[in-house]
């Protein structure tokens, strides 16, 4: 049985005809509301704080640019295949029609560290600023991991409260609650408000000073002694952590059944999404960088946790009700992009399970909430055993490099695609190709080298366990055996 063989697209279309009951009710606006509210996140609120600190200085401006063209490219190269498979799944679903299971299932794999160690990472993240509104309500060993030490050299326990809300959000997945657009539209709104304050009343305090020299220099330490550390090679290093800050336009693309025009809105709701972020981004931090030192974003008694509060507390005097008010809408806003993608997470086991890749217990329903309850039960396990246990260092970069990489596939996927099945209808064509998906490929490719080496080899591991599972598991458990064995398909 071929390693390549694929899904029909035939059949896929029929499923998408059916459209598991979904109403078709929303436009472009509403599609760029529900990216943007995916969007923005722990990447611009800590992550941003970590690439300027660890990588490129002031300059993570640029590395804002560099994933953001890294991501216009992949966009577009998601675009064509949501207006053309308009079926929950993302790019699982696209690689089983164009290039086979195994690289399917690869992408399945990846897509796990995007989503459920992107839940983790924000998880993480949400402990910071839960801790600056409630400071030392927990105490310090009981919200780090065990890998990160005090200033006295104590390693912490657990992140209690990433595994608190975590589980609340488990719960309300559980009930079913569909996050509703209204609801979406509100969390939206004081997020872009947040940031776009933030940006307004910042411009004024900036000093010249913290943004000279712009990029880390040469030679200036231990820390910031490799190639993607400091000047230039820091801004890729950068863009491939701040990468994470865009993650979630792909979620535009698996609401394609419930969209009125899929040709011609998806492409405006992942693309508008992505340039209203990319230009929020900038500004922020651009702004960040300049109201605060960036080197006290890797000093644990300064800046290094809840970075935007202790900007404005230190830099933007007779402003700290922007940094209460920040802080609490930090958290509403982490938990909406919480609930997206433990919701993603979900929907990609289940189509990994009912196609026969994982097993039966990811795609079995509740009886009353009719909702994948032991799926969500299993994801809250290991979505919390990482973001109770590793630091957000850790999990952030893991979840930038498997999206790359699916980023990276999709965009191949894209030209094969044309190539194998030139006739298809195709609502939406993506520009230039093979020039834009070639770019695409290039330019998150470079991301991936940029990141540092732990990531890298984790990353590896992660990728080796999962052709173990395939060869093991997945391969004989796959629907196609059997539709092989009635003589359907290929
Ligand atoms: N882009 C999302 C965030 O920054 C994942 O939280």
């Amino acid at each position: 049985m071929s390693l390549f063989r694929t899904k029909p697209l035939a059949k896929l279309l029929a499923q998408a005809e059916q459209g598991g009951g979904l109403k078709r009710t929303l436009k472009a606006p509403g599609l760029i509301a529900l990216g943007i509210g995916a969007i923005i996140g722990a990447g611009i609120f800590v992550r941003t704080a970590a690439a300027a600190g660890q990588n490129a200085g002031s300059g993570v401006v640029f590395s804002f640019i560099v994933a953001a063209i890294g991501c216009a490219f992949a966009g577009l190269c998601y675009a064509e295949f949501a207006a053309m498979i308009p079926i929950a799944g993302s790019a699982y679903t696209y690689a089983y029609v164009t290039m086979g299971e195994l690289i399917a299932w690869v992408i399945g794999w990846a897509l796990i560290l995007e989503y459920a160690l992107g839940a983790a990472t924000v998880s993480i993240a949400w402990t910071e600023y839960f801790n600056q509104l409630f400071p030392n309500m927990v105490p310090w060993q009981w919200r780090h991991s065990p890998l990160q030490y005090d200033t006295h050299g104590a390693h912490g326990i657990v992140n209690a409260p990433a595994l608190v809300i975590l589980l609340l959000l488990t719960l309300l997945l559980i009930k079913g609650t569909s996050e509703s657009a209204n609801v979406n539209a509100i969390i939206v709104a004081v997020k872009v408000t947040i940031v776009v304050l933030f940006i307004g009343l910042g411009w004024k305090f900036i000093s010249p000073a913290n943004h000279t020299p712009l990029l880390i220099p040469d030679n200036l330490d231990a820390m910031h002694a490799g190639f993607f550390k400091h000047g230039w090679g820091g801004v890729i290093g950068g863009a491939g952590v701040v990468f994470f800050a865009f993650i979630g336009f792909d979620a535009v693309s698996t609401a394609a059944q419930e969209t009125v025009n899929p040709g011609r809105d998806m492409p405006i709701g992942i693309m508008g999404s992505l340039a209203v972020c990319t230009v929020l981004y900038i500004a922020f931090s651009w702004v960040l960088t300049g109201v605060a030192k960036w080197a006290d974003f890797v000093d644990p008694n300064k800046g290094m946790e809840a970075s935007v509060a202790y900007a404005i507390k230190t830099g933007m005097p007779g402003n700290d009700w922007l940094a209460t008010a920040v802080t609490v809408a930090i958290l509403f806003g982490f938990s909406s992009v919480m609930l997206v993608m433990l919701l993603g997470q979900s929907r990609i086991f289940y189509s990994m399970a009912n196609d026969g890749l994982l097993p039966r217990v990811f795609s079995e329903v509740h009886p009353t909430f009719h909702t994948p309850y032991k799926c969500n039960w299993v994801l809250f396990v290991f979505v919390g055993l990482l973001g109770g246990f590793l630091p957000g260092d850790i999990t952030g970069n893991l979840t930038s490099i498997g999206t790359l990489f699916a980023f990276v596939l999709v965009s191949i996927g894209v030209w094969i695609m044309r190539r194998e099945n030139p006739a298809a209808h195709r609502p939406f064509r993506t520009p230039l190709v093979p020039m834009v998906p070639i770019l695409g490929a290039v330019v998150c490719s470079g991301m991936i080298i940029g990141l540092d080496r732990t990531t890298q080899v984790a990353a590896l591991a992660w990728m080796a366990i999962g052709l173990c599972v395939y060869f093991l598991y997945a391969r004989s458990h796959s629907r196609l055996n059997y539709r092989a064995e009635m003589g359907v398909g290929r």
